[in-house]
């Protein structure tokens, strides 16, 4: 028998794939009324993830509900931010909260512990013991930029202006910054695969904020030795690379550059399909506000999605599920390209 039948795998590979794989950035979560009871039983968000048995089960929830590809672990990018010492707290509505990184003097203040990640790897193993034989389970990490903008900016926002200052006026901040983030997520996401990740997602969320030269300095740079890094010690993990917003020659730079096997895309264009297909596997395309509505119009946008990126490209969306998608209609996205895609 042939060891491997993960849909998602085979596809990551460019290997024939038994049907066409499909799963959703936060596909677990606040739009699911089973997760809504789990995490009133963890008390909070930050709890909830540092609870490997309830963490594990919110992470199976899409799986059982929908039949998904892969399980994404339940965990945050900003998990690495407080295990480098910065105190952490999501505030109902608000997002998240962070002590910010101002300063050298901020930074080497900072009190790491790597060991507040070991939870997630707890949360792997048992999600991998319960994982359907088909399902392929997928460890993450924030982007080395987009954790370093939160960090220093403190809290989400729109513009990241103080991120985007320390661009201009602070670089060896952002470099040191840089390099400590690297080499946490090096270590948190090799023991993610040793814990039973069986491939990698890089969420560079904030990928849009800069362009050209900074892109390459501060995106392609930092996460080409990372990918590098992994890519030696564990060839056979595919690793997908998300540079959301960035323009399309920057999403092609990174691509090129860094070494990702999987490019998730944040858009569905004739253009986008050009220029990305040629370099390898893609993930992603269809924008999240297509689920509020329902009908016909999730399978028209799923059928021309998969005639657009098809056949080397996994499903999954441009950003992740909104909270207030009715899971109705992420269930009817999933048998449709079950059914449909080849
Ligand atoms: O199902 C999955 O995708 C796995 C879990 C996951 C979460 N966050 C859980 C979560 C993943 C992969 C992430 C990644 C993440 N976290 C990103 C990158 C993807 C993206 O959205 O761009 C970012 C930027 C974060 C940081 C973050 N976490 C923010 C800004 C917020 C608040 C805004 C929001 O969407 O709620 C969070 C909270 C968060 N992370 C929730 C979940 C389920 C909501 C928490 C709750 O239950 O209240």
């Amino acid at each position: 028998m042939h060891k491997m039948a993960k849909p998602f795998l085979e596809k990551c590979k460019k290997l024939p794939a038994s049907r066409y794989p499909v799963w959703l950035m936060r596909q677990a979560g606040r739009y699911l009324p089973e997760y809504q009871t789990v995490r009133a039983e963890a008390g909070s968000f930050l709890k909830l993830c540092h609870s490997p048995r309830l963490a594990a089960e919110v992470t199976l929830q899409p799986v059982r509900r929908f039949n998904v590809d892969a399980a994404i672990v339940f965990a945050d990018i900003l998990l690495v931010a407080q295990a480098l010492g910065a105190s952490l707290s999501f505030e109902e509505g608000e997002g998240p909260q962070l002590s910010p990184v101002a300063s050298e003097a901020d930074l080497a203040s900072l009190n790491e512990d790597a060991s507040a990640l070991e939870p997630i790897y707890e949360t792997l193993a048992l999600v991998r013991n319960d994982l359907p034989s088909q399902t392929a389970l997928i460890g993450f990490a924030g982007g080395l930029w987009t954790v370093a903008c939160y960090m220093i900016e403190g809290h989400s926002d729109q513009k990241f202006l103080k991120a985007l200052d320390i661009v201009k006026r602070d670089e060896n901040l952002l470099k040191l910054l840089i390099e400590k983030l690297e080499a946490i997520t090096f270590l948190y996401l090799e023991k993610q695969i040793q814990a039973g990740a069986e491939a990698i997602q890089i969420f560079e969320s904030h990928a849009g904020l800069l362009e050209g030269d900074k892109f390459h300095q501060w995106i392609v740079e930092p996460t080409a030795r990372l990918v590098g890094a992994l890519k030696k010690k564990y060839p056979e993990v595919p690793l997908i690379g998300f540079p959301r917003g960035a323009s399309m020659a920057d999403q092609k730079a990174y691509f090129e550059e860094t070494g990702v096997t999987v490019l998730n895309v944040d858009r569905a264009s004739a253009e986008a399909a050009l220029l990305l297909k040629p370099l390898g596997v893609l993930q992603g395309g269809l924008d999240p506000q297509i689920l509020l509505q329902g009908g016909p119009a999730i399978e028209r946008e799923a059928e021309r999605i998969m005639r657009l990126y098809g056949p080397h490209h996994i499903f999954n969306l441009s950003h992740g599920v909104l909270p207030q998608t009715p899971p109705a209609h992420v269930e009817q996205l999933v048998r449709f390209v079950h059914e449909s895609g080849v």
